[in-house]
């Protein structure tokens, strides 16, 4: 029996977030230069982004690019902004193919001008994707996301479009990046780190957390079953106790 078969399709977690760590160590233990571990891990963007779909995923999220990367080597940087483009111009067609949506969020505003329009370009002809979405964190921080919010909620109450009273988790949350997407089910993260490094701070909440020392570059569609798996034999209990859950109450 495959590591596929053994996943329960009707428990599939229908939007998965990973953290792809380790892609430098990758390219390190092969002496390679850091952007090429990249551009196998965007390979790797390609192979998951297809086997999440064909088990009935229906939303991933990737962390590509964090709001503290851009305190990396401006060379590295560059690598990355062009792994982008590159990435975008060589997907799109296969995207819009295959039904896969691009969604993107983060401050996009700090990224080279023809990275942001090729992204826009790449969001608007995939937007009749119905297979799956893939939701590129780039420019990203959960505290630069609430931050935001905060000052959103601050300047509405301001102008008196808002008391501060009406501000709950619901309206918050209507202002989130991902305010289009349902939270992620499940987290994983790979390249051995157990931290979440200021990634979907509020989104994650009630999220499944699932760590392995596997490098993105080699993550693979068995990795993600195993993740799968791992998912579903966990009981989520959103804060009730066992017997609720059993019950159904
Ligand atoms: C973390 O590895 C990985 C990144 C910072 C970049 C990931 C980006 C991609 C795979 C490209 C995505 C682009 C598209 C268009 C989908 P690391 O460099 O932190 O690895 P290390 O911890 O081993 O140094």
């Amino acid at each position: 029996m495959s590591l596929a078969e053994k996943i329960d399709m009707q428990r599939v977690p229908q939007h998965i977030a990973i953290i792809m760590d380790g892609n430098g160590r990758w390219a390190k233990e092969r002496n390679l230069d850091r952007s090429q571990g990249h551009r196998k891990g965007l390979d790797v963007v390609h192979e998951i982004t297809n086997d999440a779909a064909d088990l009935g995923v229906k939303c991933l999220t990737l962390y590509a690019f964090s709001t503290e990367n851009w305190n990396r080597p401006q060379e590295e940087v560059n690598a990355l902004m062009a792994l982008v483009v590159y990435g975008i111009e060589r997907e799109t067609p296969g995207m819009i193919a295959n039904g896969v949506r691009l969604s993107v969020i983060g401050d996009t505003s700090r990224m080279p001008i023809d990275v942001q329009q090729r992204l826009q370009r790449c969001i608007e002809e995939t937007s009749g994707g119905t297979r799956i979405t893939l939701n590129l964190a780039l420019s990203y921080s959960a505290r630069w996301e609430i931050t935001h919010i905060a000052q959103t909620l601050a300047r509405e109450a301001c102008e008196g479009k808002i008391k501060p009273e009406d501000i709950d988790e619901k309206l918050f949350a209507s202002h989130l990046t991902t305010a289009h997407l349902n939270d992620p089910d499940l987290l994983i993260r790979t390249g051995g780190e157990l931290r979440i490094s200021n990634f979907l701070l509020w989104q994650l909440s009630y999220a499944e957390f699932y760590f392995t020392d596997e490098y993105w570059p080699d993550f693979n569609k068995e990795s993600l079953c195993k993740a799968i798996i791992s998912y579903q034999n966990r009981e989520r209990r959103f804060g009730k106790t066992s017997e609720q859950v059993k019950n159904n109450k």
